[in-house]
């Protein structure tokens, strides 16, 4: 099978391992030379993901018979829609159907119109007035997310990021103002708890759901620090994680079917990986936003532990033919932690050298991903983007953990950060007892 991947970042490199072992003949369109993807492809071409022209003649070009794509970016671009008009299957949704992560007002109100379980109280602006007498009048503390796309970096929470009312204002007002993310705000609910993220692939109408998973945005160890793509990661040998039950595991997974079930009846099937992030709190799982794609990092963790042969599930999402049975996953743990470039969150040191010994990690257990990295003979050199992701798979949690801090033993330079304490015990214990504090055990 002849398959095209699109992007070029951890998770890319993580799709296309998978994607490898299922004996996939890989072709990758990529917005950086990342020489993970690069050594398992027949060709790559470096091109901006969302040139859409561009990639669909590529995959014209190399015959390529289905495309994953990765990013988000091109998915608002319409790539899936160009790709599939030339007779390309995706994985990958339609733009239409995109804005499940493209529009965060779409995403609310396609939950409230449907009566979809999971929602949070919001409302939108597009005027500062208007949204100014809402913020005085409510009870709630709110959370401040920009309608469009930001890279994950746009939401602020009062409280966190946003001292009080005149805090909330004062924010709306800067994203009025500059027009980032569309240039009109969601104000919503602030939901209290543990968040995980669940991930399912999804054919227009069945669901394949993976492990769970958590990820840390916060830029610094203590969960402090501005709001990044997201730091790293890890998932239990369970699916679950030490926190959650599995009915409330299926109740996020019941929001997510009756989501596709809504979009489908909308004339949007949705097809390709589906991102639910849900805050566990005392009712039970609340949306906090969909993604249309897998997450990164978390991607790194459930393909690490996939049993099942990729390309045989994707076939499945562009047949429209999946079932849970197809995507298996081995009872393993695992810790994920990104490296990236010394600042990263506000200022990142760029195109400083990292010596990365393979041989030497893979000895350990633990599997490297490339991300965004420039290549400068045998050293990789850091963008002010996530340089690597380093995952450890193990029996437990703790035992992931102290392999991939052995594995990044192996990875050198002098401007590179970690957050170390993610998959620590002392850091899953305090969620654990977070969780139980929420819940009023
Ligand atoms: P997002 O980009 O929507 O994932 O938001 C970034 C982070 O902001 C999330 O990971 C949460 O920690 C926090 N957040 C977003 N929405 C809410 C909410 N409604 N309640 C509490 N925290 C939120
Ligand atoms: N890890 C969060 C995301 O991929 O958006």
């Amino acid at each position: 099978m002849r398959i095209l991947n699109v992007g070029g970042g951890g998770r890319e490199h993580a799709i296309v391992e998978a994607l490898h072992r299922s004996g996939a003949d890989i072709y990758s369109a990529m917005g950086n030379s990342n020489p993970g993807i690069a050594r398992r492809c027949a060709d790559t071409l470096v091109v901006k993901e969302t040139h859409i022209e561009r990639v669909c003649e590529y995959a014209q070009d190399k015959s390529v018979e289905m495309a994953f794509i990765g990013p988000e970016a091109p998915l608002e671009a319409g790539l899936a829609d160009a790709l599939e008009s030339i007779g390309i299957g995706c994985v990958g949704p339609s733009r239409a159907a995109a804005r499940l992560e493209t529009s965060k007002s779409f995403m609310r109100d396609l939950l409230r119109d449907n009566s979809i379980p999971g929602n949070l109280e919001y409302r939108c602006f597009d005027d500062l007035d208007e949204a100014r007498s809402f913020i005085h009048d409510t009870e709630l503390k709110l959370v401040v997310k920009p309608v469009g796309l930001t890279g994950g970096k746009g939401v602020k929470v009062e409280g966190e990021h946003l001292d009080g009312k005149d805090g909330v204002i004062e924010y709306v007002r800067e994203v009025l103002d500059s027009g980032i993310g569309g240039g009109a705000v969601v104000l919503e609910e602030k939901a209290v708890g543990e968040e995980f993220t669940l991930m399912a692939f999804v054919d227009g109408s069945h669901l394949a759901p993976m492990p769970l998973v958590q990820d840390h945005k916060r830029a610094y160890e203590g969960d402090v620090g501005p709001n990044t793509g997201g730091m790293g990661s890890y998932s239990a040998e369970n699916h679950l994680l030490p926190f959650v039950l599995e009915e409330e595991r299926d109740a996020a997974l019941r929001t997510m079917q009756l989501t596709v079930d809504a979009l489908r009846k909308q004339g949007m099937p949705y097809r390709g990986i589906m991102y639910g992030q849900f805050m566990l709190t005392k009712d039970g799982p609340r949306v906090i936003e969909f993604n249309a794609r897998f997450g990164d990092p978390e991607a790194m963790n459930v393909l690490s532990i996939l049993d099942s042969d990729l390309v045989k599930i994707c076939e499945a999402v562009v047949d429209g033919t999946l079932t849970p049975g197809l995507a298996t996953f081995t009872s393993q743990a695992t810790v994920c932690k990104y490296v990236v470039p010394a600042g990263y969150g506000v200022s990142s040191t760029v195109g400083a050298p990292i010596q990365v010994d393979e041989a030497a990690i893979a000895k350990t257990g633990a599997k490297i991903y490339y991300s965004s990295v420039n290549t400068d003979g045998d050293m990789v050199t850091t963008t002010s983007s996530r340089s690597l992701g380093v995952v450890g798979v193990a029996d437990t949690i703790d035992e992931a953990e102290k392999q991939c801090e052995a594995a990044l033993g192996y990875v050198r330079s002098d401007a590179i950060t970690v957050r170390h304490d993610i998959g620590k015990s002392e850091l899953v214990q305090r969620r654990i007892d977070h969780m139980h504090q929420v819940r009023g055990e």
